[in-house]
């Protein structure tokens, strides 16, 4: 296949706990998903990206799994999940799905079952069971944190009450991690690939990817002098893009190669540099990564030159398409991100700055800023509700948060639900058509009123009709349709780069400046005006058609 669909995708993530409410629960669902399709077909997304839909404690929103071949009763069921894959192909869109397979439930049958057996047992080799150190075994057998804070072991109890040995969760307490090392755990996700791939589902988000291998003889991490967890910031950490995970992700792609068709894998990988990160795409490993270099990147010109550089020449060895994402579920929302003057990278819903947010300001770098994604060779990744402008919700009452992080850092980091409330879609109160019920799982803003689909739909120069025109654009004009790209010279404050027939200009600067081209008007994101005087306007975007 020359030109699968992935290599220039545009793929919505849907978050279904906040996306829409069929019925009445307070949360969202799949059927409400099927609700939206012609919402999203209009919108022109190819695919959407469903984060976790499998039953679960909800511990971490769904990243701990406790069956990977079932529905969640909340989002509803098997036979719901397959009429959506069946529903949204007749709307030309694929379904990717999410795999958490670092780690399950601590409620999964396999841990159940690993807590139930005897230390030395196969059903432990499942996961990493260690005794502790020290007379007692009360010191964690080696000195390794957990990506949400803390130490990253828990202790069991035996079924005398006693103490036991202690389990590895790189993530929540209630995240045990599976042993990778052990075959049949490599086996057990082989078939749970094959069930999804059978029921057509054309991808796999592949989670947390780079903690599935360790260092042989679990060592203590050195942390000294460095950031701790920040695992990506580092090359020797022995729980973190450990070289053997590439094994792992070859055996992935046999699978996927099982398949005719073009199924994908699209890696979640926080590493040290570009070039570790595109040693996931070789050609017998995952198909395309997240750029989370781009996602971090402040939005500054000489700074997302270099990641737009980098990002292309070290995936071009491998012949592996660039991807561009601004928001997850993970992260602040970028329209609050952009509302800070100065930039700051954060992650993980860590702000790195108070400054004053913007949110005008913000709201205009995001209508450039997604130009700029739609813009550039390779896919691109929305999270739900960005194509609305939806700004971060930082003010949720502590007594509603549910992230583990806020938890595990005993509250001194909010986590990451400021994200997560559930879209607004119509009508002029909340719950503005996300559901029947107003006891939502998160409170939505009052302010969102303004910001619902149904408001922005008959507005011409709404975020959400400026991201369907760009994407149409994208989808029918040639020179962006192919991979060809080539940066054109531009003053201090922008950028400017031709795609064939196309120039792309953005003006990171406070004033306006000339545009360097004559040509067509394809799409420009604000200050229309100036543009037909040959000028872009402060935080501007433009696509220029040139014959
Ligand atoms: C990355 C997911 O995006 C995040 O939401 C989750 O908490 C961790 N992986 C652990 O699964």
């Amino acid at each position: 296949m020359t030109n699968p669909w992935w290599r220039t995708a545009v793929i919505y993530e849907v978050y279904p706990r906040s996306f829409a409410d069929s019925n009445g629960s307070g949360e969202g669902d799949i059927n409400g998903i099927r609700a939206k399709l012609p919402y999203l077909a209009a919108l022109g997304v190819d695919a959407l990206w469903i984060a976790p839909w499998y039953p679960s404690p909800m511990a971490d929103g769904g990243y701990d799994v406790s069956d990977y071949c079932n529905i969640d009763p909340r989002y509803g069921t098997l036979e719901d999940a397959d009429a959506l894959i069946a529903e949204a192909a007749s709307h030309g869109i694929r379904i990717v799905i999410d795999l958490v397979a670092n780690h399950c439930s601590i409620q999964h049958a396999w841990f159940q079952r690993a807590l139930a057996a005897a230390p030395g047992s196969p059903e432990r080799e499942w996961f990493y069971f260690r005794d502790g150190l020290g007379e007692n075994g009360d010191t964690p057998p080696n000195n390794w944190i957990s990506n949400f804070g803390g130490i990253a072991w828990t202790r069991t109890k035996n079924s005398d009450g006693t103490d036991g040995q202690w389990y590895l969760h790189t993530f929540a307490p209630e995240q045990p991690d599976l042993n990778w090392n052990n075959e049949v755990v490599q086996q057990a996700f082989d078939d749970i690939l094959r069930f999804w791939f059978d029921r057509g589902v054309a991808g796999v988000r592949a989670d947390a990817v780079p903690a599935m291998a360790k260092v042989d003889g679990l060592p203590d991490a050195d942390y000294e002098g460095k950031p701790g967890f920040r695992s990506s910031e580092w090359t020797d950490n022995p729980h973190w893009d450990v070289p053997h995970i590439h094994e792992y992700m070859r055996r992935w792609r046999r699978v996927s190669d099982e398949y005719s068709g073009d199924r994908m894998f699209v890696t979640e990988a926080v590493v040290s540099s570009p070039e570790r990160l595109a040693l996931y795409v070789r050609p017998d490993e995952m198909h395309t990564s997240f750029n989370f270099d781009f996602l971090l990147g402040s939005w500054e010109p000489k700074t997302l030159r270099e990641v737009i550089d980098q990002t292309m020449d070290s995936l071009a060895p491998y012949g592996a398409p660039s991807t561009w994402v601004l928001s997850n579920h993970d992260v602040t929302r970028h329209v609050t991100r952009f509302g800070r003057k100065r930039q700051q990278k954060q992650l993980f819903g860590i702000d790195a700055d108070d400054q004053p947010i913007d949110i005008a300001l913000g709201t205009r770098r995001a209508r450039a800023a997604a130009m700029l994604m739609l813009g550039l060779p390779g896919s691109v990744y929305f999270y739900q509700g960005e194509e609305l402008g939806l700004p971060n919700v930082d003010d949720l009452p502590d007594e509603v948060l549910q992230d583990p992080m806020f938890f595990q850092s005993g509250g001194t980091n909010r986590g990451r639900d400021g994200c997560r409330v559930p879209l607004p879609w119509s009508g002029s109160v909340a719950p503005f058509g996300f559901s029947s019920t107003t006891a939502t799982w998160l409170p939505q803003p009052a302010e969102w009123e303004a910001l619902t689909a149904e408001a922005q739909e008959s507005d011409e120069a709404s975020m959400l009709n400026l991201y369907r025109r760009a994407i149409s654009v994208r989808r029918s004009v040639a020179g962006l349709q192919g991979e060809d790209f080539e940066w054109i010279p531009s003053g201090e404050f922008v950028l400017a780069f031709r795609r064939g027939d196309v120039t792309c200009v953005f003006n990171f600067g406070e004033i306006p400046v000339e545009l360097p081209i004559a040509g067509e008007v394809l799409v420009v994101s604000a200050d229309a005006h100036l543009v037909e005087q040959g000028l872009l306007g402060s935080d501007c975007a433009v696509w220029i058609h040139t014959v």
